[in-house]
């Protein structure tokens, strides 16, 4: 079976491992947690970096230091993970689903305006796929109307905005380093901004709410959102190697396209001019009626044959818990449309050539 992703973990990872066990700092200090949001902050063009046990605790984290609360509204596009509504409702807040746009798959700008209320406190902006979202125009619209922006990059490490690194667009940004990911420690998170007030907050929030500069002391409800020094260890380890990590997934991505060009009924991931995208999963679009068969009946047969695929995002506003809080009453054809046509390709560095065209045989052979 070839798996939709495989961790790779062929640097320093295990040595650093070992070095944080026999230092015997396995907990929430030391010097690869210091390391790490030291060198992750810079690497996306960020003051300050700060490490949290995953992506959905790192939104979780935005939301409590922006002061995000109950009657809250919060613009989320439908096409995400779940978490990045979920975080919205954590805090009691109401996320308020807009559609994505065709060139960027990312939250529609020419749509916010609109969906803003009274209520409205900020944007999420999730960066697709690996696909930066239209930034600047996002930052035009919260600025006008006072609003913050957060972008959930948890797909989109190292990803570029007009030359410009995701992570330093907005507010706060927040990233995931789950297994799957471009960069992983297993489980594991972060959150990089540039404002040192909403730096000491969020810190503050992170580690229980105790007071910097009195031990024991709690002047604040906070989280344990902590990561440990072993997962940080293995992002030190990822860390030294993330330019060679991306370009051995660009080269999956280029083979696929290159294999795939022209095949009746499939199509791919749009970059915008003013995008460099960062290398996830591979994103595939299946038009039933030029290729022959549905995207799902084409994950089947993959699947039969030894390829496991994943669907594109199920959309949030369909889901039962924001369904039932009437989010679907909203009309979203493209988030729709892409998430009954969308399929990831397995992605990952030690994805063979011979597996890639294996894959790409199977797709353009079913195709009638
Ligand atoms: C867009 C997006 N946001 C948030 C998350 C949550 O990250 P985690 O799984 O590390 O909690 C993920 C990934 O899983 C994601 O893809």
């Amino acid at each position: 079976m070839i798996p939709v992703a495989i961790p790779d973990l062929g640097g320093n990872e295990e040595k650093y491992v070992l070095e944080a066990l026999s230092s015997t700092w396995i907990s929430s200090t030391g010097a690869f947690l210091d390391r790490f949001e030291q060198e992750f902050a810079p690497l996306c063009d960020s003051r300050f970096g700060l490490a949290v046990c995953n992506g959905t605790a790192a939104l979780h984290l935005a939301m409590l230091t922006l002061d995000v609360g109950p009657g809250d509204e919060v613009l989320v596009p439908s096409l995400t993970y779940v978490a990045t509504a979920n975080a919205v409702r954590y805090v009691g807040a109401t996320p308020v689903f807009v559609d994505v746009e065709p060139s960027t798959w990312c939250i529609d700008p020419s749509l916010i305006e609109s969906a803003i209320t009274p209520r409205t406190k900020g944007i999420i902006a999730v960066h697709l796929y690996g696909h930066p979202a239209d930034v600047d125009r996002i930052n035009q619209i919260a600025a006008a109307n006072d609003l913050w922006v957060v972008e959930d990059a948890a797909e989109a490490p190292l990803a570029e905005y007009k030359g410009r690194r995701v992570g330093s667009l907005s507010s706060i940004a927040t990233f995931s380093f789950f297994g799957n990911k471009v960069l992983t420690s297993g489980e594991g998170g972060a959150v990089t901004l540039s404002d040192e007030t909403l730096l000491q907050k969020a810190r503050t929030i992170r580690g229980q709410g105790v007071d910097p500069h009195r031990r024991y002391y709690f002047p604040v409800i906070g989280h344990n959102f902590r990561l440990t020094n072993i997962a940080a260890a293995i992002l030190c380890a990822q860390i030294e190697r993330a330019e060679t990590i991306l370009a051995q997934r660009q080269a999956v991505f280029d083979r696929y396209e290159s294999l795939l060009a022209n095949a009746p009924g499939i199509g791919f991931q749009p970059v915008a001019a003013w995008a460099k995208r960062s290398p996830w999963l591979f994103c595939l679009t299946v038009d039933a009626d030029t290729y022959g068969h549905t995207r799902d009946e084409l994950a089947a047969h993959l699947l039969e044959n030894g390829v496991d695929t994943r669907p594109f995002f199920y959309p949030l506003h369909k889901l039962p818990p924001y369904e039932a809080k009437g989010a679907n009453k909203v009309d979203l054809p493209n988030t729709d449309l892409l998430a009954g046509s969308g399929m990831n390709l397995p992605t990952y560095a030690s994805l063979e050539p011979a597996q890639i065209e294996k894959i790409c045989t199977l797709i353009r052979d079913f195709s009638r």
